[in-house]
């Protein structure tokens, strides 16, 4: 696992834009006789997805590798949330383009949001894609894969209503060993104004909570320390007797509907070494079972991410968010009050969303000091067509104030971070320890349950321990410490 390749980060103009980064693959050598490479960008979600592409061509004969060079086959998994994000992957396939050039036979693909986006169009547009497959699209790709190799074009779009792929064992691609991420659902049904998700990535569907827990099993098995549920919005998993699997739940004692919160309690309960995230939750479907969950269990992370976008009611309001300013401070305090005042926080935010007055960014930032965040991603809005603000609002936010409010916020949060991190000085806390640090040979880097990173002196430990470090200083976004335990 130590060959991973390092991640690319390409960024979107502010620093906060690493939503956009792209990672590479690990090399893989089973003796397969053909080579696939991927690139994933946008989201985690994309991420692990990309671990299913990678298992499903793995059965048709593909090894992956991590050089380009060497493939024979190159998918790009693609992010549409952002305009940006898009003109990132057509700029990658103007240098894929020289690469085909001198190996026609090399066949290339889209995959993802944008590939569900734009479909047949991308093919028109984009001349060197031999084939596109949306993100409910991946069991069909060993045919279409075949029909380009006859000398066609490949097109999947179809959108899916029970596909989960929750019997596809991910082949751990991108990992260190130690933490892993699992998919629990798929899809949206929130349709915020601003987001093309429920667009690409379609209706929200829940995974049978059997299969997490089997992979969440295997993972700590195989010496993975911690695992993430994945969803586009996990407060809203359910899964239902009716539905499916009525005997298994019975045989747990399950009597009607699995919750998050009650899927969050199962995986916990596989070991107590065996640490458990989540991504992404919703300020209005939040619950207080979740937040009584997770103090329950210490192998359930102190930390949210909580998406806020703005501070103002009247523009959550045309955002199509379900909650105004004051439910998300009340929110804020109601976790603060379960978890403690240590646990952590990240957030997304928007600035310049259609019809932003002056004060009412003044908002967002208040709201930021209110709540003091340990972390957010922070983006200047981009119109989406087809999204209900596209069809609804004027995007009327000059680009020049979009990026002067954004600059603004970020230079609060910047300061917010470094405050948060400086009150963790003098604490102990303990660390899932990942990998060695990027710096130095001699120091390790890991996370604190409310997912702060920490580095420290390695002394006799490797990754996948866990050790009790003491903070003695920090930076703006690392705390430094030294082992006490
Ligand atoms: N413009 C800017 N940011 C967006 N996001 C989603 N759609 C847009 C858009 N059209 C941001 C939101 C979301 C995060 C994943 O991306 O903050 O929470
Ligand atoms: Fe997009 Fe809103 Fe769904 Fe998040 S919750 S994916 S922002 S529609």
């Amino acid at each position: 696992m130590d060959n991973l390749i390092a991640d690319i980060a390409v960024f979107d103009g502010n620093e906060s834009e690493n939503h956009e980064a792209v990672k590479l693959l690990q090399d893989q050598n089973t003796g397969k006789s053909r080579k696939l490479y991927i690139e994933s960008y946008g989201c985690q979600m994309n991420y692990s997805d990309s671990e299913i592409v990678a298992s499903i061509l793995q059965k048709e004969g593909f090894d992956t590798t991590s050089d380009i060079h060497q493939a024979d086959l190159v998918f790009l998994n693609t992010c549409s949330i952002r305009d940006k994000a898009e003109q990132t992957v057509r700029q990658r396939l103007t240098v894929i383009n020289v690469l085909k050039k001198q190996k026609p036979e090399m066949m290339v693909g889209i995959l993802g949001c944008m590939a569900e986006r734009l479909k047949i169009k991308l093919l028109e547009e984009e001349k060197i894609v031999d084939l596109v497959a949306g993100p409910d699209a991946y069991r069909d790709l060993p045919r279409l894969v075949d029909q380009v190799e006859e000398g066609d074009k490949a097109v999947n779009t179809f959108l899916s209503r029970e596909e989960t792929y929750a019997d596809i064992t991910p082949v751990r691609l991108n990992s260190n060993g130690v933490t892993a991420l699992i998919s629990i659902m798929r899809g949206c049904d929130n349709m915020c104004s601003f987001c093309v998700v429920p667009f690409t990535r379609g209706r929200e569907r829940s995974r049978d909570p059997h299969s997490i827990l089997a992979e969440a099993k295997d993972l700590f098995d195989k010496g993975f320390r911690e695992v993430t549920l994945l969803g586009q919005n996990v407060d809203s998993y359910k899964w239902s007797a009716e539905e499916n699997n009525k005997l298994w739940m019975e045989k747990k004692g399950i009597s009607e509907v699995v919750s998050f919160a009650d899927l969050l309690e199962m995986v916990a309960g596989i070991h107590p070494d065996l640490r458990v995230r989540f991504s992404t939750s919703h300020p209005k479907d939040i619950t207080d079972e979740v937040l009584f969950a997770m103090a329950k269990h210490e192998n359930i992370c102190k930390n949210i991410h909580l998406p806020i976008q703005s501070g103002n009611t009247r523009i959550l309001e045309m955002m199509n968010r379900g909650y105004s300013r004051e439910w998300y401070l009340q929110r804020i305090n109601r976790m603060r009050e379960i978890l403690g005042p240590d646990s952590g926080l990240s957030t997304d935010i928007i600035s310049g969303f259609c019809s932003e007055t002056e004060e009412e960014h003044q908002d967002t930032l208040s709201l930021m000091d209110e709540v003091v965040f340990d972390f957010a991603y922070m983006f200047y809005y981009s119109e989406r067509p087809g999204t209900l603000a596209a069809k609804k609002y004027a995007d009327d936010i000059d680009l020049e104030v979009k990026k002067r409010r954004l600059d603004e916020i970020i230079v609060k949060q910047r300061m917010h971070s470094g405050l948060r991190n400086t009150q963790d000085v003098g604490k102990t806390f303990k660390v899932l320890i990942e990998g060695r640090s990027k710096k130095s040979e001699n120091e390790l880097f890991g996370r604190t349950s409310s997912n702060k990173v920490v580095i420290f002196p390695k002394e006799d430990k490797k990754k996948g321990d866990y050790v009790t470090v003491i903070v003695e200083s920090c930076t703006g976004g690392t705390l430094i410490g030294k082992i006490v335990k």
